[in-house]
């Protein structure tokens, strides 16, 4: 089945969930004492990933394919989604090129989102005319940077656009639609690593974990 009909909501994650211990994982020295659990684990994230990819690959695989990359929290996402896609096209023997560009939003200060949301990308996505572009988020809430950023990539007039979002969080008033693709789908929680941050820290945190009260002081500004 083509993903148009698909949509699936991905891994559920339940309100309940209060992620797996620290004690159990290896991470970082230097967050010691700012973390209060393990909610998505980095081997959970990397297998779904390569769900996602050769379910992008089934479907618009057949296409050259052009990346929109969403920085900074979507960087980890895109490079592991990217060189999924690539290593199981290589495997099926596929012709696929694939073409990586990047855009910035700036919108969160400390945990909350501010009102006002813009593009701090290239003013020129001209290159996106007449492709097959996949957008790649890391969070979805919302869902307002998705429906700028559609809007915006559909000027440029690309033969077809997707979106691929790791995280669709659950929010009051969330996203009406759910990302193509869609890794996971959490309770309405700050979470950091994989790439997100939290006044750009934990970006160099491999799981997604969830931030504690002492972390949230240390690094708030
Ligand atoms: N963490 C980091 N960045 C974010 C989040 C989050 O939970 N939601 C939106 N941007
Ligand atoms: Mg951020």
């Amino acid at each position: 089945m083509a993903a148009d009909q698909r949509k699936e909501p991905g891994v559920v994650i339940k309100d309940g969930w209060s992620g797996y211990s620290l004690e159990l994982f290896n991470y970082p020295e230097h967050y010691r004492g700012d973390l209060e659990c393990v909610y998505v684990p980095h081997g959970v994230i990397m297998n779904r990933i390569e769900c996602l990819a050769r379910d992008i690959l089934e479907d618009i695989g057949h296409h050259d394919l052009m990346v929109l990359c969403v920085l900074k929290g979507g960087y980890k996402f895109c490079s592991d989604l990217v060189e999924s896609i690539k290593a199981q096209s290589r495997s099926a023997n596929r012709r696929l090129t694939t073409r990586v560009e990047f855009i910035r939003f700036k919108s969160y200060l400390n945990d909350q989102s501010t009102e006002d949301l813009h593009i701090i990308g290239p003013d020129d996505l001209s290159v996106l005319k007449g492709k097959n572009v996949l957008i790649v988020e890391a969070i979805v809430d919302t869902g307002k940077t998705m429906r700028a950023l559609l809007q915006h990539v559909e000027t440029f007039q690309p033969k077809m656009v997707k979106v691929a979002g790791l995280l669709v969080k659950r929010v009051p008033h969330g996203a009406a639609e759910l990302p193509d693709y869609v890794g996971f789908v959490i309770p309405n929680r700050f979470v950091v690593g994989y790439a997100l941050d939290y006044n750009e820290y934990f970006r160099d945190l491999n799981h997604i974990c969830v931030i504690s009260e002492t972390g949230k002081q240390k690094y708030k500004v």
